[in-house]
């Protein structure tokens, strides 16, 4: 049986993870409003992955007998700025998330709760491969920022001939 705190924070969790959900959606939309299909694809999906890792957490409560209780989810931004800047929030979030994972598997193995380390020991794979992913995204795009960087420092020298 799980202890009320643990029920309590997976509860939370599973309030977590579906706003990560909206945040993605969020994101999602506003690469649409930005011509960038490709990003609103992308992030679309993760929303729907998010959602789906809110659901894991919310038949395990219902697995143990315990009450899923449907926190309220907050609004998410509506504006996220350039590709890069959308990415770091992507990856930052990723992270924050990780660090709840990692807190909620230090209180089941405080409370001697053997089934929910290895339920959670799913999470603490995802989330690796998650930042792995946003980090990855990340570095692309500032690849090809250095790139025209580069370009446009060409450029200028070029623009100095016969000077
Ligand atoms: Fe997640
Ligand atoms: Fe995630």
């Amino acid at each position: 049986m799980l202890s009320k705190n643990m029920v309590m924070a997976l509860n939370s969790q599973v309030k977590h993870e579906l706003y990560s959900s909206y945040l993605y959606l969020s994101m999602s939309a506003y690469s649409d409003s930005q011509n960038l299909k490709g990003f609103a694809h992308w992030l679309r999906l993760q929303a729907d992955e998010e959602r789906e890792h809110g659901l894991k957490i919310f038949d395990y409560l219902l697995a143990n007998g315990a009450k899923a209780v449907l926190e309220p989810i907050e609004q998410p931004p509506v504006e996220f700025g350039s590709p890069k800047a959308l990415f770091q929030k992507v990856l930052e979030h990723e992270q924050k998330v990780t660090a709840l994972i990692h807190k909620l598997y230090e209180q089941a193995m405080a409370e001697k709760d053997y089934r929910t380390q290895i339920m959670l020991q799913w999470f603490v794979t995802e989330q690796m491969v998650e930042e792995e992913n946003a980090q990855e995204i990340l570095s692309k795009i500032e690849a090809v920022e250095e790139k025209m960087n580069a370009i446009m420092w060409i450029d200028k020298e070029l623009k100095k001939r016969g000077e």
